[in-house]
C-alpha cells in the first residue's frame, strides 16, 4: 500500500477545525456513537439528500458492517467522524474512490441531526478535511457530486471553494430522474480561497 491509504500513515490524526474536530473512523465509535449512527440510516430525508448512508438489516448487521464501509481494506476510501467541539458526534465525512496515482478523491459529508443543518458545522467539517486531504496527505484535487436541488449543499461547498464543473441527467430508485452537478476543488484553489477568507473576516487595522 502507498503511503497516502495505510492505516499506518501517521498523518492520519485528529483533526480540529474551528467549531468541528475530525477523528479517523478506524479508531472507532463508541456504542452510543454506533446507535446514532444506525438511528441515522433510517432517516428518509437524511438518505434523500445524501445518497448512501452505511446502514444494515438490523443493528448487528450494521456492526459487522460498518468498518470496511468506513475504511475499506482496498484503501479507496477513508472516512472520519464529525465531532463538534464539545465531542458530540453530528456527522461524517469521507473521501473515496481514491485514486492513489493521481491523487484525487471524491468527497461525501452529511450532518446526521437535523437541528445542526444551517450553522455553518458542514462548512468548516469541510473546509478542516479538505486542509487535511491537501496538507497531511498530500491529494492534489477533490470532486464531489451533489444534486442541483441541494441549495444549501452547494452553498456550503462554494465556501469551501468548490466550483461546478458539470451537470448530467441521472436515474436513482430514491429520487427518480434529476440533475446531478459535479464540483471540483485543487490544492491551489483550496490555499487561495482560505487565504482570502481569512483575510476577509481577518482583524480590523
Ligand atoms: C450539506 C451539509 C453537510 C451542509 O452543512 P451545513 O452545516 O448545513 O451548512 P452550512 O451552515 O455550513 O452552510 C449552508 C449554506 O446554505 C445556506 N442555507 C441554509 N439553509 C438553507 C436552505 N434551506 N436553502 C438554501 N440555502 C440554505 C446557509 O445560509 C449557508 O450559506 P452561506 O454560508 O452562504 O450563508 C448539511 O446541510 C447536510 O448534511 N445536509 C443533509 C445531507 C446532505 O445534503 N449532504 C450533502 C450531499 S451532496
Amino acid at each position: 500500500m502507498t503511503s497516502v491509504i495505510s492505516r499506518m500513515e501517521s498523518n492520519y490524526r485528529l483533526v480540529e477545525g474551528e467549531e468541528t474536530i475530525l477523528r479517523p473512523a478506524f479508531w472507532g465509535f463508541s456504542e452510543d456513537e454506533l446507535r446514532r449512527r444506525y438511528r441515522w440510516s433510517h432517516d428518509d430525508v437524511l438518505q434523500y439528500w445524501s445518497g448512501s448512508i452505511p446502514g444494515g438489516r438490523t443493528f448487528r448487521h450494521f456492526l459487522d458492517t460498518v468498518a470496511q464501509r468506513d475504511w475499506p481494506d482496498d484503501g479507496r476510501r477513508i472516512s472520519y467522524a464529525i465531532l463538534k467541539r464539545d465531542g458530540e458526534l453530528v456527522g461524517m465525512v469521507s473521501c473515496y474512490n481514491i485514486d492513489r496515482e493521481r491523487r484525487i478523491g471524491e468527497i461525501g459529508i452529511y450532518l446526521g441531526e437535523k437541528d445542526t443543518w444551517g450553522h455553518g458545522l458542514g462548512t468548516d467539517a469541510l473546509t478542516t478535511f479538505a486542509g487535511h486531504l491537501f496538507n497531511d496527505l498530500s491529494f492534489n484535487s477533490v470532486y464531489l457530486h451533489t444534486y442541483q436541488s441541494n441549495v444549501r449543499a452547494q452553498r456550503s461547498y462554494v465556501r469551501v471553494g468548490f466550483e461546478n464543473a458539470e451537470v448530467k441527467r441521472r436515474y436513482a430508485p430514491r429520487v427518480g430522474y434529476h440533475d446531478e452537478l459535479r464540483m471540483d476543488l485543487t490544492r491551489e484553489r483550496f490555499t487561495l480561497v482560505q487565504s482570502l477568507e481569512h483575510r476577509a473576516v481577518g482583524p480590523a487595522r
